[in-house]
């Protein structure tokens, strides 16, 4: 049901995490604003650099907070000190398999069920590509519109370690659970995409036996289910080359938790990079939404990262809080916060150095002004 009022979870974490959420927080009061809907946010200090300090991930009672919001929005988490990723402070050994500052990433996706990681590969017109250290537009708008859907609590991403004579194991776990209800979120996503109809299962089958169980369940659930959807299938090396060669064939990927990471950065390159790059962790009752860069240690604090895959972040949040809750108003905010940020690309003239160079570069702060700005002029309209 549709609500007045929404309480959100902000999790600033580690590096430009804070910078850039600071922004996506500034355009989701706006978007309220348009929408005629309350934001309540919290804010939860936490990630590798609260571990350091405070030996603890974050605040007693955060978990609790987030399970009771509406919706999870986060930074990025990874501390560096001198260079180095800071699990702890020096001398004390962090508990295996944990990692510090993990807790909001991995944990939430597990505890809150968070099963479908879902990340678009959607180029916008306007967006320069950087390659050899130069920037061109390479690929273009229109044939880069995909979505990533990535298995997100299992495969390699357990959590479980066996201490062998020689060596650690870490199992490939894949279930017939996880695997029915996230290739059938995709399907399910294709349908509403309503494009070319298509799911394709991403993976390494013919060499890894629990991948090849992913690949028979997927193919079950599809033809069982799903006969109006085409089923494709490519392993996951090939695909590497595929997505960047001939991103115009993808609909839907599906793909095991590992497999999902690895093409979805990789997806990014040609949907002008991280910067640009979000993810929504979506299950059936919680949801929480990241840009997918990380922290960037060596940018934290120059107010100089693009804040524009956190403000996308945001307005992915937006779009699933309207469908839960079939409130039109959440819908159209977030078709709005979409078209500004569209906007402010194709405009050109206030982006961050990674879309424009060096020298051309706005802020981090002006690029999230630049598209609150437009989001008032599109709503006024
Ligand atoms: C991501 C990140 C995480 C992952 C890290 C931070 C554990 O790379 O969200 O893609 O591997 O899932
Ligand atoms: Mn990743």
């Amino acid at each position: 049901m549709a609500k007045n009022s929404y309480d959100i979870v902000a999790l600033p974490g580690d590096g430009i995490g804070p910078e850039v959420l600071a922004c996506a927080l500034k355009n989701l009061q706006v978007a309220g604003s348009v929408a005629g809907v309350d934001f309540k946010i919290q804010e939860i200090q936490c990630g590798g650099h609260y571990y350091v300090e405070h030996e603890t991930e974050w605040p007693e009672g955060s978990f609790e907070k987030c399970e009771a919001a509406d919706a999870i929005l986060l930074g990025a988490v990874g501390h560096e000190v001198d260079g180095k990723t800071a699990f702890t402070k020096p001398g004390k050994p962090y508990p295996e398999p944990q990692l510090a500052g993990f807790a909001q990433v991995i944990g939430n996706r597990k505890k809150l069920d968070l099963y479908a990681n879902v990340r678009p590969v959607k180029l916008y017109p306007g967006v320069t590509h950087k390659i050899h250290g130069k920037l061109k537009q390479v690929w273009e708008a229109g044939k880069v519109d995909y979505v990533v859907v990535r298995e997100n609590t299992e495969d390699a991403y357990t959590g479980e370690i066996e201490v062998i004579e020689d060596g650690r194991v870490t199992p490939i776990r894949i279930t017939r659970r996880a695997t029915e209800r996230v290739t059938r979120f995709a399907f399910n996503l294709a349908r509403h995409r309503n494009k070319q109809l298509k799911v394709t299962c991403v993976d390494k089958s013919n060499i890894i036996g629990a991948h090849r169980f992913f690949r028979d369940v997927f193919r079950e659930v599809g033809e069982r289910e799903f006969p109006d959807v085409t089923l494709d299938y490519a392993y996951v090396d090939a695909f590497c080359q595929w997505q960047i060669r001939n991103p115009e064939w993808y609909d839907v990927v599906v793909a095991p938790n590992l497999a999902g990471d690895i093409i979805s950065d990789n997806g990014a390159t040609t949907a002008g990079g991280l910067g640009l790059a979000v993810g929504g962790n979506i299950g059936d009752e919680h949801a929480m939404f990241e840009p997918i860069h990380g922290s960037a240690p060596k940018h934290a604090g120059k107010d100089k990262a693009n804040p524009l895959a956190a403000i996308l972040s945001m307005q992915m949040m937006l779009d699933w809080l309207g469908t839960r809750h079939k409130d039109e108003r959440l819908t159209r905010a977030a078709g709005i916060v979409e078209a500004a940020v569209a906007a402010v690309i194709k405009d050109g003239k206030t982006l961050t150095y990674d879309l424009v160079g060096e020298e051309r570069a706005a802020k981090c702060s002006e690029v999230g002004l630049a598209v609150e700005e437009k989001i008032r002029s599109i709503a006024a309209d």
